[in-house]
């Protein structure tokens, strides 16, 4: 038995209504029926039209960030209930763009987690080494890091409801995704840490997806990995024949 596919596109700052409406128009025809979970991770002004879109549809929406607070004074942030208020299912946490440039720590993630988790979005945790890390061979130290901060301290219900996505920070946008057998071998590592914690039918139902320069050619390999359940995908999603290929390769190889 193996893990239905998910395929989540992560749009960041780009698209607008129209090209959004266009996008989720067209992109349900182009999918094919073998079995997999197709999201995508939209700007918070888009959420509302990009549900709508969807609606009917199998495709899932949600966020790219989250409040860690509930309501309140924050200007500029948006809450669990106004993600899913707007149509959101899920919500991306800790991308490396957030923990670089908006100094997201992991005591703020982790605290992202749980209350995504509370709010009742699913969080896709999102990890990585940065190159220097990785040439120093501090690969899975950083990782095990990383998912021990945002997530060791959840209960076996609340881990369940988490993504989780191994993007190595120098794959993403460079054109140089992982190899298979590297980014394999990190998966690998993730789904014992969760083994480890919270046993072994969490760490088979968990999605670890890779994400890093996933495109049409790039996902035909990696996901022939036995721990690489999908792709978190940027550039490449923000065209709908792109996106639709790389679903349905994902779907095929997986069912
Ligand atoms: P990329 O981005 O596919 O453009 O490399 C992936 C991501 O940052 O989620």
């Amino acid at each position: 038995m193996s893990r239905p596919a998910v395929v989540i596109g992560n749009w960041k700052m780009n698209m607008k209504i129209k090209e959004t409406v266009d996008f989720i128009v067209k992109l349900p025809s182009m999918l094919s029926q073998s079995q997999g979970r197709v999201c995508l991770s939209v700007p918070s002004t888009l959420l509302k039209v990009a549900s709508d879109a969807s609606r009917g549809t199998e495709i899932e929406i949600g966020s790219q960030n989250v409040s860690q607070f509930e309501s309140g004074a924050y200007t500029g942030e948006v809450s669990t209930t106004m993600i899913q208020d707007s149509g959101g299912q899920f919500t991306l946490i800790g991308h490396s763009e957030r923990r670089m440039f908006y100094h997201e720590d992991d005591e703020m993630i982790k605290e992202k987690v749980y209350r995504a988790i509370l709010g009742g979005l699913a969080p896709v945790l999102c990890v990585g080494e940065t190159q220097e890390q990785k040439e120093s061979g501090q690969t899975e130290k950083v990782l095990l890091n990383q998912l021990e901060k945002a997530m060791g301290s959840l209960n076996e219900n609340e881990a369940s409801a988490v993504i989780v996505a191994y993007e190595p920070v120098w794959a993403i946008g460079t054109g140089h995704a992982a190899t298979p057998e590297i980014a394999q071998e990190v998966h690998s590592v993730i789904r014992g840490f969760i083994r480890e914690k919270w046993g072994e039918k969490n760490a088979f139902r968990t999605p670890i997806l890779y994400g890093g320069s996933v495109n049409p050619d790039t996902i035909k390999e990696l996901i022939k990995m036995p721990d690489i359940d999908g792709a978190l995908v940027g550039g490449a999603s923000l065209n709908v024949e792109s996106f639709a290929k790389i679903v349905n390769i994902s779907r095929e190889t997986k069912s």
